[in-house]
């Protein structure tokens, strides 16, 4: 185990602390976040310090007698889950609380509330205030545990901390920018009951539309079916759409006031000449031709527009990556390609990392790693953010 400065102080106590605790801090170690836990005794009855030491991958401090030095090392502390009566007896200690001021350490705190105090306001609610800038209660959504035998407990979901704890590491560097999104597969109807669609996900679109909306900016996101749900976040618009048609008449009425464009959507480039009514039946034939047509390309349309916004296109490859990359950036007219080699193990279709090296239309390359489509796209907004600056500079 190694000593290196943990980001983040993880503080779980009570019974939560043995799922969702958990839950969390394995999600914060895949997002790459250092993260050390202290946990109270009351945590360490459901999940044992070395279990927290394992999955930390640093030593688990006992909640009581964590001292002002160790304190001082994070940069943030994050109290999820935690009863209210600890929090409260925290935020008294006079020590922890000079501490945070003294080294500007804010405190997220989730709240374990039992069904009785769901209801309730918070008593500690206004020492907050008084805390470092970003310190804020996490409060419980809808989402309810099942302790078994202890009944449900109102807590907020992992997902909305994981949310929390990006905002608080995240710069506001698209703050107010409106930014079109497109994500998904489409889906080419043939008739009432079958369709041409693709295997697209829509994984990296929705890791975008976090990504973005982290930075500040107001996400337009036109998509097409998704295998997961869509995030709940006030600056993300979500525009269902079905087929490319649709998908290119919602971008094109979107398109005006957008600062950025990012297309990330599998569009079909083809569709169904004719759309059949009426169920296609077999007559007893052994053949079916069908005839398709181009559908308009999204991506190309905007790039001929003469005042468009910053545009970003994908380009999912699988031979000669750069060549093919450098030519849709050209042939499409956009600022910036995300190109990715679907042959490669864990960088297609259908899963959930993604190796993605950017071109850019005036030459530069970046080559990321391997890694996950979260992280993904907070590397693909970092370089859409420095790059949409300096292409702004030029348009005035
Ligand atoms: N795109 C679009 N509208 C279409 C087709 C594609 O906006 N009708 C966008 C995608 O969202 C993506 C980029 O164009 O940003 C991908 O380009 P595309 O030419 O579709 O890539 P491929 O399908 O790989 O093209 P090809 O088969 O010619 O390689």
């Amino acid at each position: 185990m190694t000593q290196s400065k943990a980001r983040i102080l993880l503080i779980v106590d009570g019974a939560a602390a043995g799922l969702p605790g958990l839950q969390l801090l394995l999600r914060l170690r895949q997002a790459g976040f250092g993260v050390q836990v202290a946990a109270s005794a009351a945590a360490q009855d459901f999940q044992p310090a070395v279990s927290w030491a394992a999955f930390s991958g640093l030593p688990c401090m006992a909640l009581e007698k964590v001292s002002v030095e160790q304190l001082a090392q994070a940069e943030l502390l994050l109290a999820v889950p935690i009863s209210q009566n600890r929090l409260e007896q925290l935020l008294s200690t006079q020590q922890w609380r000079k501490t945070m001021q003294e080294h500007n350490i804010p405190l997220l705190a989730a709240p374990a509330l039992l069904p009785d105090e769901a209801e309730t306001e918070l008593n500690c609610a206004d020492t907050f205030a008084e805390l470092p800038a970003g310190s804020r209660i996490i409060m419980p959504d809808e989402q309810r545990w099942d302790m078994g035998a202890m009944g449900s407990i109102a807590l907020a979901s992992t997902e909305r901390c994981m949310e929390e704890v990006y905002n608080f590491f995240t710069v506001s560097d698209l703050l107010g920018k409106k930014l079109l999104l497109t994500a998904g597969a489409t889906i080419e109807d043939i008739d009432p009951v079958r369709f041409i669609s693709n295997r697209s996900t829509g994984r990296m679109g929705l890791a975008l539309a976090r990504a973005a909306a982290r930075r500040g900016a107001c996400v337009k996101l036109v998509h097409g079916p998704l295998a997961d749900p869509l995030p709940a976040n006030p600056r993300i618009e979500p525009i269902a759409v079905r087929s490319a048609q649709q998908m290119y008449e919602q971008s094109i009425t979107e398109l005006k006031n957008m600062d950025i464009a990012i297309l990330c959507a599998a569009v079909a480039d083809f569709t169904p000449d004719q759309y059949a009514p009426k169920k296609i039946k077999k007559h007893g034939e052994q053949e079916l031709s069908l005839l398709l047509r181009r559908t308009p390309d999204i991506l190309a349309s905007i790039g001929k527009q003469e005042k468009r916004p910053f545009l970003v296109g994908f380009a999912a490859e699988s031979d000669d990556l750069e060549l093919n990359a450098r030519l849709k950036l050209q042939s499409k007219q956009c600022d910036m390609i995300c190109a990715n080699d679907i042959r490669e193990p864990g960088s297609g279709f259908a899963v959930h990392t993604n190796r993605v090296s950017i071109y850019s239309k005036e030459g530069h390359v970046t080559q990321l790693p391997l890694l996950s489509k979260d992280k993904c796209a907070e590397q693909i907004l970092e370089q859409v953010s420095a790059h949409y600056y300096a292409w702004l500079q030029n348009q005035r």
